[in-house]
């Protein structure tokens, strides 16, 4: 895909969007997935891109096409997310919607399990934590995007979670949504989510995710022409 740098508020800025799900091998033909559709994500890098951002999205295995405009990786596990997501740096901007598996299997087998002849219990898949990718790059440092945004899937205490969660990643931003019911939910068009910064929650109304994306791209554009916000606090 071709970068072309179209004109627009974010035009000379670099953006790296991570999105959809991971994959977790278990063995060479089974995984550990969730049920993200890459939606959220892929609508923001191409709200970004419409604003003049050169844009890399990180994603993982999704039935969506590329957007147009943006350099897309595709990765299948989190540790393919976090290597790809460091070698796109330096960014401005770091938008991570991608739904990170948590854990992946100890082990990867080698071989296809097999079922043991004489009924012999099934495997034990012992699982051990994934890298965080959003907490990694929200670190301080050299290569710190300027700007850090990162998602909060709840399905109880949204608010409450999803602040104790911006501040224990070092994310500047984060975008909370309940997945628990209705609007929101993993693969579904629309998406209610209430923007958290550190001067507090915005909360929008139920819209389409390609809406969602849209205003997010416009008040990150609008943040990088007012360098006097407190965002970044
Ligand atoms: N995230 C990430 N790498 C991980 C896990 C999460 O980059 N290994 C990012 C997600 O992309 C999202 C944010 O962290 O932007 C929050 O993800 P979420 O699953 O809501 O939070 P967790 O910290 O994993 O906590 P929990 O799932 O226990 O609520
Ligand atoms: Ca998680």
């Amino acid at each position: 895909t071709a970068l072309i740098d179209a004109p627009g508020p974010l035009s000379g800025r670099h953006a790296v969007v991570t999105s959809g799900p991971t994959h977790e091998p278990i063995d060479p033909v089974r995984y550990i997935a969730n049920r993200s559709s890459g939606k959220q994500g892929h609508a923001i890098a191409a709200a970004l891109a419409a604003l003049g951002c050169q844009v890399t999205l990180v994603t993982g295995p999704t039935r969506l096409t590329d957007p147009a405009g943006v350099d897309t990786i595709h990765i299948e596990s989190a540790r393919e997310m976090l290597a790809a997501v460091e070698a796109a740096l330096p960014a401005d901007i770091a938008v991570c919607a991608a739904a990170v598996a948590d854990w992946r299997p100890a082990i990867e087998a080698g071989q296809k399990l097999k079922k043991q002849p004489g009924g012999a219990l099934p495997p034990d898949i012992r699982l051990i934590e994934n890298p965080d990718i959003l907490r990694t790059i929200s670190a301080p440092g050299p290569s710190r995007p300027a700007l850090v945004v990162g998602f909060a899937a709840e399905t109880e205490q949204v608010l409450d979670h999803a602040r104790a969660k911006r501040a224990r990643k070092g994310c500047d931003w984060i975008v909370a949504n309940d997945v628990s019911t209705g609007t929101g939910t993993f693969g579904g068009d629309d998406n209610a989510v209430h923007l958290i910064d550190a001067d507090g929650t915005d909360s929008w109304p139920a819209m389409t995710k390609q809406a969602v994306a849209d205003r997010l791209a416009r008040r990150i554009a609008d943040h990088f022409a007012a360098p006097t916000t407190k965002d970044s606090a």
